[in-house]
C-alpha cells in the first residue's frame, strides 16, 4: 500500500478577496431567483437555501493516498489526487491568502466558472498548444482545456478558488473511473461530470429558477456526490459536509454562468476529456497567494521546471480591475519561462470608467478586452519592460477613481481618501492590517 500522503487542510473562511464585478448582461439563459448570489449580504433571509455563502467553518478539503490501496478501481486516480492536494498545499504559504487585499469577505468573491460570455469564443482562436496555463479563477480550466495544456496552474489569493479547483479535480476523477468501469464515450463522461456540479433537471430545463424545489434538489444532489466521492475513497469521510456545502455553492454558481463553459456547451467532451487525463497524471496544482507575491515568481518557475513545462497562457481574467501594483505582477510573471507565442488573457469592466480620458487610455481597454470579449495578447506585448503592463500601471497611478476603488477594495468602504501613490497605499493597507490584528 502507499505512503500516507498527509495533506493539510485549506481552511475558510479568509480575511482576503475583492468583489467580482458580474457583467449585468451576462449570458444566463437558465432564470434564476433576482436575488444576485454574489451579494451574499443582499441575500435576506428568505432564501431557499440553507446555507449562501462558502462554508464559514471548514476543515477544507484533503485526501491520503493511503486510501489508494483500498479501491481497486479508483487506487491510481486517489494517488493522483492526493499528489494535487500534496503539491498545491506545499506551493501554498500558509496564511497567504491576505495579500493587498484584507477585507473580511472573501465570500462569493471569485467565480469558479467563468462569467466572462466570450471567453469561450476568445479561447477557441487559440492556437497555442501544451506547456502551462497559469492564472486566476475557475476560468482556469477553460483556458487550460482550450489551449490542451500539459499542466493547469491555478494562482489565486482567494483559497475558496484552491479548495473548488481539488474538489473539481475529484469529480473529474470520480467520473474518469466511472467511465472506464462503465466502458462511458467522452460525450457521456462530460455530461456525467455536468451532473454532477448541477442536477440533470436543472440543466436540461431552460426555465429552471432558483427556488424552493431547485434549491433542496442541489443540496440533495450535492450530498449525493460527496458520498460518492467518499465511497471512490477521493474524500475523507469526515469532509463529505464541507464538500456538500462546496458543490452546493458549485452549482449555484454553474446556474447563472455562461453556457458554453469547459464542462457544458460544444467541445465539452473534448475538454472533460483533456482535463480528465491531466487530474488523473496529477498536473494539476492549486496555488493561494498574491500574484504580487515576492516569492511567487521562484516558486512558479522551480514547479515549470520540475514538470518540464513553460508557460503558454496566462489567465488574469479581469484581476487587473483589482492589482494595485500591476508592474509588479507582470515583472514577476516575466521571470518565468515561456514559449515564444505565449498568451495573457484578460478582461476589465471597472477600468474603462475609472481611468482617466488621454491617449493611453483607449488603446489600453482595448488591450484588456471585456468580459463581452475578452483579449487574448501576446505575453511579450504585456510583461516586456515598458510594455501594456507598465502602461496600464501608470494609467492606474494617474487615475484618482481607481486609486480610491482600489483602497475601497481593500477597506471594503464607499467613501475613502485618495492614496495618490503605490507607496501611500501600501502603507494605507498595511497599517490597516496592524488595525484589524488590534481587534481580533
Ligand atoms: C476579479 S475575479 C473575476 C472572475 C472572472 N471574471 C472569471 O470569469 O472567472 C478574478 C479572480 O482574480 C483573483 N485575484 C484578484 N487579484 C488577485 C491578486 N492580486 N492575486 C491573486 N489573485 C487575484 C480573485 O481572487 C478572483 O478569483
Amino acid at each position: 500500500m502507499a505512503a500516507p500522503i498527509q495533506t493539510r487542510g485549506v481552511h475558510l473562511p479568509i480575511a482576503a478577496g475583492m468583489p467580482c464585478e458580474r457583467p449585468a448582461a451576462a449570458a444566463a439563459p437558465v432564470a434564476v431567483a433576482s436575488r444576485d448570489l454574489s451579494a451574499p449580504e443582499r441575500a435576506g433571509t428568505n432564501s431557499p437555501l440553507p446555507m449562501q455563502r462558502w462554508p464559514e467553518v471548514s476543515a477544507g478539503l484533503a485526501v491520503t493516498a493511503s486510501a489508494a490501496g483500498a479501491h481497486a478501481l479508483f487506487g491510481a486516480r486517489v494517488a493522483a489526487l492526493a499528489q494535487i492536494h500534496s503539491a498545491s498545499t506545499a506551493l501554498s504559504p500558509p496564511g497567504a491568502s491576505a495579500g493587498l487585499y484584507p477585507g473580511h469577505d472573501a465570500h462569493f468573491n471569485f467565480d469558479c466558472f467563468s462569467n466572462e460570455p466570450g471567453l469561450a469564443a476568445t479561447l477557441d482562436k487559440l492556437t497555442q498548444r501544451g506547456g502551462a496555463a497559469i492564472g486566476v479563477s475557475g476560468s482556469i480550466f477553460d483556458v487550460a482545456a482550450a489551449i490542451e495544456a500539459d499542466l493547469l496552474v491555478s494562482v489565486d489569493q482567494n483559497p475558496a478558488v484552491r479548495e473548488v479547483t481539488l474538489l473539481l479535480s475529484a469529480v473529474l476523477l470520480l467520473v474518469d473511473g466511472k467511465g472506464s468501469e462503465h466502458g462511458w464515450d467522452a460525450p457521456r463522461r462530460a455530461r456525467e461530470v455536468l451532473h454532477r456540479l448541477l442536477p440533470a433537471a436543472l440543466c436540461d430545463d431552460p426555465h429552471a429558477t432558483l427556488d424552493a424545489a431547485a434549491a433542496q434538489l442541489i443540496l440533495d444532489e450535492s450530498a449525493t456526490v460527496a458520498k460518492e466521492l467518499t465511497e471512490a475513497g477521493l474524500l475523507p469521510t469526515e469532509q463529505q459536509q464541507a464538500a456538500t456545502e462546496l458543490l452546493t455553492s458549485v452549482a449555484m454558481k454553474l446556474l447563472k454562468s455562461p453556457q458554453t463553459l469547459w464542462c457544458r456547451g460544444p467541445g465539452a467532451p473534448e475538454k472533460v476529456a483533456h482535463l480528465s487525463r491531466l487530474a488523473r497524471d496529477g498536473r494539476i496544482v492549486a496555488i493561494t497567494t498574491d500574484l504580487g507575491a515576492a516569492d511567487l515568481g521562484p516558486k512558479l518557475s522551480s514547479l515549470l521546471r520540475e514538470r518540464r513545462a513553460q508557460a503558454t497562457a496566462f489567465n488574469l481574467s479581469n484581476a487587473f480591475d483589482y492589482i494595485a501594483d500591476v508592474s509588479g505582477v507582470c515583472q514577476t510573471l516575466a521571470t518565468l519561462p515561456r514559449s515564444a507565442d505565449a498568451v495573457v488573457v484578460t478582461s476589465t469592466t471597472h477600468l474603462d470608467f475609472n481611468l482617466e480620458r488621454g491617449t493611453q487610455k483607449d488603446q489600453l481597454i482595448q488591450s484588456l478586452g471585456s468580459f463581452q470579449a475578452p483579449a487574448a495578447s501576446p505575453a511579450d506585448a504585456w510583461l516586456q519592460p515598458g510594455g501594456l503592463g507598465a502602461e496600464l500601471h501608470a494609467a492606474i497611478w494617474q487615475a484618482p477613481r481607481q486609486r480610491r476603488a482600489l483602497l475601497g477594495y481593500v477597506n471594503h468602504r464607499t467613501r475613502v481618501s485618495d492614496p495618490e501613490t503605490l507607496e501611500v497605499f501600501k502603507d494605507l493597507v498595511e497599517r490597516g492590517h496592524e488595525r484589524a490584528g488590534r481587534t481580533r
